[in-house]
């Protein structure tokens, strides 16, 4: 016990300074039942974000089956000439290139809405800013020193970090970020551009388990029917028991 107490003891005030370079998550409030909402996130993945990263476990016709395309309409705005419909959604990008582009290769993206959670990839979205002491002139307040470009920038626009600094009772100063201050703009506006960002997250989610909207609906009828098998089950045991008690 005395071991555990230090042991926290030790790892508290640690928690308490990775907190403080972090800006809080937004709720990324997704809808995996809009189907429009999904079309338009896998338009701005395959535009903005399939020029590094995969969706390796994801083939493009049963993705498009799931948000509502037909074939043809996959073909026509979602896939780059070569690729088959019934392909994975996967690049050409070499691993050993990236490494030596960004420090770090692009991850798959199939499954990240899984590891980080919505709100996480939501917001980490809305929070690339111009930091000129980084190699691609972008940095990230929810991924410090993030190895990835601010790819969408053109449509977000330019944004500053606002940070404060304060100095605690020890005489330490830490600096984070409170906010972010717009220095030119993109081709949305902020309401478009979550409204974008929430879009994309959506489609994240939904490749993480692009079961989940029919799990969920059978789940229901499971529930119902077991409900009534038990009322059955109930009168039946009441039935066979009835001479002996
Ligand atoms: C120019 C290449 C490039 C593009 C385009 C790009 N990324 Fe990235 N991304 C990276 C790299 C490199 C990393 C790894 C960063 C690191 O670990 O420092 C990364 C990391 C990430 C992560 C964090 C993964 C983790 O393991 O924590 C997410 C989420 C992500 N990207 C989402 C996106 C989305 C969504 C788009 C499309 C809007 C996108 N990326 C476009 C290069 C790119």
């Amino acid at each position: 016990m005395r071991k555990l107490i230090i042991a926290l003891l030790f790892t508290l005030p640690s928690l308490g300074m990775a907190a403080s370079s972090y800006i809080p998550l937004e709720k990324a409030n997704i809808d995996l039942r809009d189907q429009a909402s999904l079309q338009r996130g896998a338009k701005l993945f395959v535009n903005y974000c399939m020029g590094c990263h995969s969706a390796q476990y994801q083939r493009y016709n049963r993705m498009g089956r799931d948000i509502g395309l037909t074939d043809e309409q996959v073909r026509d705005n979602l896939m780059f000439a070569g690729d088959q419909v019934g392909d994975t959604m996967t690049i050409a990008m070499p691993a050993g290139d990236a490494t030596s582009w960004f420090g770090t290769p692009p991850p798959d993206l199939s499954v990240i809405s899984r590891s980080h959670g919505v709100d996480w990839i939501y917001t980490y979205l809305k929070s690339f800013y111009v930091d000129e002491s980084r190699p691609f002139g972008f940095n990230n307040a929810v991924f410090p020193d993030v190895g990835m470009p601010h790819t969408m920038w053109e449509l977000e626009g330019l944004k500053k970090a606002v940070t404060e600094t304060v100095i605690d009772a020890d005489g330490d100063e830490t600096t984070r970020i409170i906010g972010f201050e717009q220095v030119k703009p993109g081709k949305l506006n902020a309401n478009e551009f979550d409204q974008a960002a929430r879009d994309l997250t959506n489609f994240l989610a939904y490749t993480g388990e692009p079961i989940r909207v029919e799990r969920e609906r059978l789940g229901i009828w499971v529930l119902l029917f077991l409900g009534v098998m038990f009322i059955f089950a109930y009168l039946l045991k009441k039935e066979y028991w009835r001479d002996i008690h």
